[in-house]
């Protein structure tokens, strides 16, 4: 199983140049940073990755320059990967390497049953998300025996290509997106 040595590496060196107590801490070998700033941190680089993608190949691609389109089928239909496969291809990736953090992509109003809330804490994590618009939800939970870190970040329609490819999906139980909506929620999931 692979770690966060690095991570933590990266973290006590900023930190060393900080202050005093944070050189005390390196110098036990505690961790230099919170579960909440590890988890922001991965969803930084998430939701730019995704960000990214969608506005500047699905978007451009598709919705403005119409050269290609997206489709779950992309095999089949020679297209490119919904900004979701490519979430959870990536997201699948990281659970083959490490156990150390995992994450999903999840929505009160899911195209794909699969990606509906489990969990309470995903269910009220979303929930709140959505009432709070610029906020994410903490919370810790118990799964299976093992005590979670869980926090729960909004998933906006940053892209017309979001809000239009799921109000008319066939799939889809909701059909009144705007950009800019909280459309679902990443789920970072870190054990304690
Ligand atoms: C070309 C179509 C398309 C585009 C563009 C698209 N989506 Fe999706 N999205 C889907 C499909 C289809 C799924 C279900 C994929 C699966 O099988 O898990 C999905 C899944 C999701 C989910 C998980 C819940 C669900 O509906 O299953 C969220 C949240 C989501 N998309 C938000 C967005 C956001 C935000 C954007 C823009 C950044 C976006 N989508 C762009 C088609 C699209």
């Amino acid at each position: 199983m692979k770690t966060l040595r690095t991570l933590t590496l990266a973290g006590s060196l900023s930190l060393l140049m900080l202050t005093p107590a944070s050189v005390m801490s390196a110098a036990q070998d505690e961790p230099m940073f919170t579960p909440q700033q590890m988890t922001d941190w991965l969803h930084l680089v998430m939701s730019s990755d995704r960000t990214v993608y969608t506005r500047l190949i699905v978007n451009r691609l598709q919705n403005k320059e119409k050269v290609i389109k997206a489709s779950e089928h992309f095999e089949d239909d020679k297209a490119l990967v919904l900004p979701a496969q490519m979430f959870r291809f990536g997201a699948e990736m990281v659970g083959e390497a490490t156990d150390d953090f995992s994450y999903s992509l999840l929505s009160e109003w899911p195209i794909n049953k699969q990606n509906a809330p489990r969990t309470e804490v995903e269910k009220a994590g979303l929930a709140y998300i959505a009432a709070n618009k610029g906020e994410n939800y903490y919370a810790t939970e118990e799964l299976g025996g093992t005590t979670y870190f869980t926090a729960v970040y909004a998933d906006i329609a940053v892209a017309p290509a979001c809000v239009s490819c799921h109000n008319d999906h066939k799939d889809t139980p909701r059909t009144d997106f705007k950009l800019g909506d909280v459309m679902g929620g990443v789920v970072i999931r870190v054990p304690m």
